[in-house]
């Protein structure tokens, strides 16, 4: 019974993945970022959010750890300057060097220009936060210095770069130009948790450097790869998932995070060496809705009517968007605007086209779409 007690649940639905970990599925595209760095080729990873895009990065460095690289992992999430960027930057190179490179870092840092211009005093001239750029620059230099001085090659991973992004085209610029500069040197994998913003730096073509950062796709997961993964987990705790792993399966629809989320509520529900039945199904269900809600709720609230009415009939999967059902049922306008709504939802990471369905989209996280095809509450499973 003490293990009962003290085994904590196998399945992380919070944070990121930390190596050693393993990860569910994902070995294609493991392998195909590690060649891509081992080339010193630049690639970005493309996914909704919570689809393992930074598990995904940090097994990505720890493997370019082994072969050589000098990993540094660098979270952009929040920053509102270059300033930011390149504080980021730094505390990254600060935090993940040991040994002989953390003392050269010590070294190199003392000689870098500040990271915010100092003002000089008396002189009110505005300059945009973003064209502070003298600090930045000496930071993104920080490879090019690596290889100089130790002979190491850098394999750097950019998450979160949306914000970046939001900062503005100049920021980017400079980023870019420095970068294109870095060939053998490093390896750069961008991230970022906005396919609108994503997508626009790297398929414009005045961003031509970030076109040339191959997309690595993040699909959803295999129903087999998550039964294995599930499985050997309640396994090596004495527990079987027993029928409720088909209904996990189903209702996580390949989403990894949802996947772990219902995962942990279910090895939480099943006692040692015994075998889940529906009754732990359903109670673990309610455990990871009740979970979801502030989310599910967060996102209700953020859209204006037209964008919910559209929701609401994509999350049906089998209405047409321009159908009877979809103006007399949900309110949906019959004029044009419809797909520009769509579009925005596209580009916000709400939904994602889908072939199979009627209205050729689909609701990106599965315990959302239950939601809303449930009338906008909560399903009792049977
Ligand atoms: N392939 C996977 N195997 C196991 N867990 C995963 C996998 N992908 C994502 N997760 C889980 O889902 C959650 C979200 O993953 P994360 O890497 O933070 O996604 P993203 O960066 O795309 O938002 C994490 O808690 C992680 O443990
Ligand atoms: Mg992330």
């Amino acid at each position: 019974m003490l293990s009962y007690v003290t085994m904590s649940s196998p399945f992380i639905y919070e944070d990121p993945l930390e190596p050693p970990a393993v990860l569910a599925g994902r070995t294609a595209e493991l392998a195909l970022l590690r060649d891509r760095i081992a080339e010193t080729r630049n690639s970005r990873l493309q996914g909704p959010r919570r689809y393992g895009k930074t598990s995904l990065l940090k097994a990505a460095l720890a493997a370019a750890d082994k072969d050589g690289f000098v990993p540094i992992y660098v979270n952009f999430l929040g920053v509102l300057s270059a300033a930011d960027v390149a504080e980021r930057i730094e505390r990254a190179y600060r935090e993940q060097l040991d040994g002989l490179l953390k003392r050269w870092f010590a070294g190199v840092v003392s000689t870098l220009r500040p990271r915010v211009k100092a003002a000089p005093a008396g002189i009110g001239v505005e300059v945009a936060p973003e064209t502070h750029v003298p600090g930045l620059l000496d930071r993104l230099t920080l490879p090019r210095r690596l290889q100089e001085r130790h002979g190491r090659r850098c394999a750097i991973a950019f998450d979160e770069f949306q914000d970046v992004v939001r900062v503005g085209d100049a920021l980017t610029g400079t980023i870019r130009s420095e970068l294109e500069q870095h060939g053998k040197v490093a390896a750069y994998v961008f991230s970022g948790s906005h396919p609108g913003l994503m997508h626009d730096l790297f398929s414009d073509r005045r961003h031509a450097f970030f076109a040339q950062a191959k997309p690595v796709d993040l699909p959803r997961l295999d129903a087999e790869d998550l039964a294995e993964y599930i499985g050997s987990r309640f396994e090596s705790a004495s527990r079987d998932p027993g029928e409720a792993l088909e209904l996990l399966l189903a209702t996580a629809d390949g989403h990894p995070q949802r996947a772990m989320l219902l995962a942990h509520h279910l090895y939480e529900n099943t006692r040692p060496s015994a075998t889940a039945t529906s009754e732990e199904w359903v109670m673990a269900f309610s455990g990871a809705t009740h979970d979801a809600n502030p989310e599910v709720q967060a996102a209700w609230d953020s859209w204006n009517n037209s964008e919910r009415r559209l929701m609401a009939v994509i999350s049906e999967r089998t209405t047409p968007l321009q159908g009877r059902v979809a103006h007399e049922r949900y309110g949906v306008s019959k004029t044009g605007s419809n797909q520009n709504t769509v579009e925005r939802l596209r580009r916000d990471g709400h939904v994602v086209a889908d072939e199979t369905t009627r209205t050729r989209w689909r609701v990106v996280d599965p315990l959302l779409e239950l939601w809303l095809a449930n009338g906008r509450s909560w399903p009792v499973p049977a």
